[in-house]
């Protein structure tokens, strides 16, 4: 595995909208175990294949129980509203509040190809919708309110 470079905000690959991936094969799975790598490495809860500058439709997410792995997902339902702090692996050191549904229904490709369906509620639906938006090429920057610098605060995605 390897920890790979992290693309910082100003980056254009950060603002491209990214494609679907359509072969899932032992190269993809390895792409995947170095974003894993990656974000475990700089304490991020989630990272999406732009910010290690590629533009295709893959996220790791960890907030705390577990790895999970999300190739082209789709944000099927969302319900409820909460506005809660956030950052970014590619933002160092800034924080804002983003109002992101509560709950949400997200449909995935698995790392073997198997297309699922999964609930999240509350951080892990927020990880999810903000990891969404960068295959968007949405910064949490771009939707914040009340944008901060603080060196020491929060988990980043
Ligand atoms: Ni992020």
């Amino acid at each position: 595995m390897a920890i790979l470079n992290l693309e910082i905000a100003g980056s254009p690959v950060l603002k491209k909208k990214c494609e679907p991936i359509k072969k899932i094969d032992a190269r993809l799975r390895h792409l995947l175990d170095d974003m894993a790598e990656t974000m475990y490495k700089y304490n991020g809860i989630g990272i999406a294949a732009p910010q290690i500058g590629k533009n295709i439709c893959a996220v790791v997410i960890d907030v705390g129980d577990g790895k999970i792995e999300l190739i082209n997902p789709v944000i099927k339902s969302r319900e409820g509203s909460e506005i809660d702090s956030e950052g970014c692996l590619s933002v160092p050191e800034i924080f804002g509040d983003v109002e992101r549904a509560a709950k949400i229904t997200c449909e995935y490709t698995t790392r073997y190809g198997k297309r699922r369906t999964m609930e999240a509620e509350h951080l892990l639906a927020r990880c999810i919708q903000h990891e969404c938006d960068h295959l968007n090429g949405v910064l949490f920057i771009d939707i914040a309110k009340n944008l901060r610098r603080e060196t020491d605060d929060d988990d980043a995605k």
